[in-house]
Formats: C-alpha cells, sequence, structure tokens
C-alpha cells in the first residue's frame, strides 16, 4: 500500500467518524444549539468589568459571566465556561439575550425563556441553561458590590 492510499483511507476513516459525530448531534441538538457552541459569540474573559461573577453548577462545571454597564443597560457581556457544549451554545445565547438590556431585563431572562430560544434542549443539558441563567443573576448582584 503507498503512502498517498494510506493517507486516503485515514481521511475517509475521519470523515466517516466525522459524519457519524454530526448525525448524532443532530439527534440531539437543535440547528441553533450546535450553531451556538460551535460558533458561540462573546466568549472569554473581561480585564475590568463593572460585574462579574463565577458559579459552579451542579454537574461541576463553572460559567463565568462579565458585565460592563452604561446607562443602565448592559453594554457589553462576555462568559466563559469549561462546561459542556450546551453550556457554550446556553453562554453564547444569553449573552446575545441580554446585551443592551436594561438590569432589570436582564435579570427577568429565565432558563426557560433561553432554552425555547435555543430551540429546546435535552433534559440531562437542562441544568447548562440554569447555569448560565444563574450567573447572569450573580454577575448583575455583583454590580452593587463595594469595590474595596
Ligand atoms: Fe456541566 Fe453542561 S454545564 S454538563
Amino acid at each position: 500500500m503507498t503512502r498517498d492510499r494510506k493517507k486516503s483511507d485515514l481521511d475517509k476513516f475521519v470523515e466517516e467518524v466525522q459524519k457519524e459525530i454530526d448525525r448524532k448531534e443532530a439527534e440531539t441538538y437543535s440547528k441553533r444549539v450546535i450553531e451556538e457552541y460551535r460558533n458561540p459569540k462573546n466568549i472569554g474573559q473581561m480585564e475590568d468589568p463593572d460585574g462579574a461573577a463565577k458559579f459552579k453548577g451542579p454537574c461541576g462545571d463553572t460559567m463565568e459571566v462579565y458585565l460592563k454597564v452604561e446607562g443602565g443597560r448592559i453594554k457589553y457581556i462576555c462568559f466563559f465556561t469549561d462546561g459542556c457544549g450546551p453550556s457554550i451554545a446556553c453562554g453564547s445565547m444569553l449573552t446575545q439575550m441580554a446585551r443592551g438590556r436594561t438590569l432589570d431585563g436582564a435579570a427577568d431572562l429565565s432558563k426557560e425563556e433561553l432554552i425555547e430560544v435555543l430551540g429546546g434542549l435535552p433534559d440531562e443539558s437542562l441544568h447548562c441553561a440554569e447555569l448560565a441563567v444563574t450567573t447572569l443573576r450573580k454577575a448583575l448582584e455583583d454590580l452593587g458590590r463595594d469595590p474595596s
């Protein structure tokens, strides 16, 4: 077997594995969830936020949310997580939903609303949405902290 032939067989194998992964993913998650975790928005950590929180969910994964506020509205928001794909999708979507909102408007965002916008989540991933919403609320609470 030539070197080129081996490479071609390996490429085919990798392609097959990727197709299988994509098929299983599409069976489990909505298109929106897949899109958001493959291409997350507002991901990162902020140097000097007005408010921030890091929270560990029941699964042991953590999420961080950072906020910059101007005129009573969220001007910038980003998140970071060491969690699963759905937690990345939740952080990405929640930050997009929260940006530009008043502080009360952001605090009103619910887990159910987030899940609906994402086109649903499997039962075993519902807590990932809870993790995102709880961390956002804690970051909002942190806005009132004494900076000393
Ligand atoms: Fe831990 Fe999704 S955040 S499993």
